[in-house]
């Protein structure tokens, strides 16, 4: 009798705790995408494609010579929005007015809102970055600007060589290539065995004209941020442009898009993806065969190909680039193999529907007519040999409705629409960012 009695009781509470907990049964359609993902997956299972919380320090990616610290993240987030460290500026008129943020715009998913970027000799910022332009004092060889589309920063903790060809870092596909490092002088930076990210970081804040001075240090009040991240280097090593690039590094480790709904689906709840992103990510991860390339937890992959892509000085909108461009050679610039050329690294998709230009050159203006790409799968360059083309890229004969459903996925699938969380509200200096010039403070309220 009393055995039954707490039979019941026991009964009661499980119907109590589910009613709570909302049970769901994974749908037919849920089943067969899961099935496909643990099938797609490197590791045999979904936590392939789960990517870690920002704060969980142990999973994330580093450098044993770069640990991550708190402290060093708050570094990093606030130099990398920092205007008043362009200080490197070619001309008095660009001083001060420029950010890494200025070309990795956090609301158009980390890169530009324009076709190219623009940092020092650009002026004004419209919405997204979409409106910079060139400032009049420029000439264009003196802007800075790349012959290149910049790439995402966010999920970059799970890119192994950085930059379209892949050039920074010792490890991954540069094992072996000492011999090109040499050839370029922002490339010794790979003998010190830092990570990818660290090293390029370190030529990046020359690179982009930065610098760290005991204005920036005393004026703005770094110095204390400096010694919380690190106070266990001799002071006369600890507030050096390798450190700030460590802080950088650290930071950018941290900008994971983990609230995107495919992965919130991932760690289990079923309901995070609509019906059409669903049926999106099953087109992605069968038959579009997307994930044969896209393959990471960042969706991208460190290999590099070619899918038929123009370069961005045939856009027409680009500033100093054309033909002539060495970065047009994609891999090739950097391994100097003719079987490289025109190719570029596979990108993380993250975020994608946030600004209007994707590939290396900027060809393309909405994710529907990257899709309608893929599908058709002819290549858009007749400057590139069939031969370089990647044999993965051919018509893959998908219905309209599959094209429908995988733009869904990738735009608002894979879209994790809380990016602001890693943004500062301001700047150790008080200046307006992501740029400051003029044009920029009107645009983005920064004047009264
Ligand atoms: C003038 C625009 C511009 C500025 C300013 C800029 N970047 Fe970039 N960034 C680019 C471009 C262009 C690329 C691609 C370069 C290439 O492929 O050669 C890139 C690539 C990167 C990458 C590699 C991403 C990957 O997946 O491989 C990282 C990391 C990065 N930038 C971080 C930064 C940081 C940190 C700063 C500030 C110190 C910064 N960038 C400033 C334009 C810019
Ligand atoms: C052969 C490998 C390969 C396959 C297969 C592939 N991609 Fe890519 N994808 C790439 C490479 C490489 C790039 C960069 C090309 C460039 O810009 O030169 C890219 C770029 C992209 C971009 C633009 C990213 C950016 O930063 O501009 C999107 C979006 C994309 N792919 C989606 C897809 C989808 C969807 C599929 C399946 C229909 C797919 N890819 C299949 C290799 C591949």
């Amino acid at each position: 009798m009393k055995t039954r009695f707490l039979c019941l009781l026991f009964v009661c509470a499980l119907i109590v705790a589910c009613t709570k907990d909302k049970i769901y049964i994974d749908t037919p359609l849920d089943q067969i995408l899961t099935t496909s993902l643990i099938r797609a997956s490197k590791t045999n299972d979904l936590d392939h494609f789960i990517l870690p919380d920002s704060d969980d320090f142990t999973a994330i990616p580093q450098d044993i010579h770069n640990p991550l610290s708190t402290e060093k993240v708050f570094l990093g987030k606030m130099l990398f929005y920092e205007t008043g460290i362009a200080l490197n500026a070619t001309k008095e008129a660009g001083k001060k007015t420029y950010s890494c943020a200025s070309c990795h715009v956090p609301e158009a998913g980390f890169r530009p809102g324009n076709a190219q970027g623009i940092a020092d000799g650009g002026i004004g910022f419209g919405i997204l970055g979409e409106g910079r332009t060139k400032l009049a004092a420029y000439r264009d060889h003196e802007m800075d600007v790349q012959g290149v589309r910049a790439m995402s920063v966010l999920n970059v903790a799970y890119v192994e060589n950085t930059t379209w060809n892949g050039r920074f870092g010792s490890s991954g596909a540069n094992i072996g290539t000492e011999d090109r490092w040499d050839l370029d002088t922002l490339l010794a930076v790979n003998y010190e065995g830092f990570e990818s990210l660290e090293s390029q970081l370190i030529e990046g804040i020359k690179l982009h004209r930065m610098d760290i001075t005991t204005e920036v240090l005393d004026e703005y009040g770094y110095r204390p941020y400096f010694d919380a991240a690190f106070g266990n280097e001799p002071a006369t090593d600890r507030y050096s442009q390798k450190n700030a690039a460590f802080a950088l590094s650290a930071y950018l480790r941290t900008l994971l898009s983990n609230e995107a709904p495919f992965q919130t689906y991932l760690k289990g709840d079923r309901t995070a993806m609509t019906e059409q992103e669903k049926r999106g990510a099953l087109v992605f991860f069968s038959d579009a065969k997307c994930y044969h390339c896209h393959k990471e937890k960042n969706l991208g992959a460190n290999e590099f190909y070619s899918v038929g892509v123009k370069d961005l000085y045939e856009t027409g909108t680009a500033f100093n680039t054309s033909a002539a461009d060495v970065k047009n050679l994609g891999r090739a610039e950097f391994s100097g193999r003719p079987e490289d050329r025109h190719k570029f690294k596979i990108p993380q998709l993250y975020n994608m529907g946030d600004a209007s230009f994707y590939f290396h050159g900027s060809s393309k203006a909405t994710l529907k007519e990257v899709v309608d790409y893929f599908n058709e799968g002819i290549p858009e360059n007749p400057n590139i040999p069939t031969e370089k083309i990647a044999r993965q890229f051919k018509p893959l004969n998908l219905t309209k409705e599959q094209v429908a459903d995988l733009t869904a996925f990738l735009a608002t699938g894979l879209r994790d629409g809380n990016l602001n969380r890693y943004v500062p509200e301001q700047v150790l200096s008080g200046y307006c960012f992501p740029n400051n010039d003029l044009f920029s403070r009107i645009e983005m309220g920064c004047e009264d």
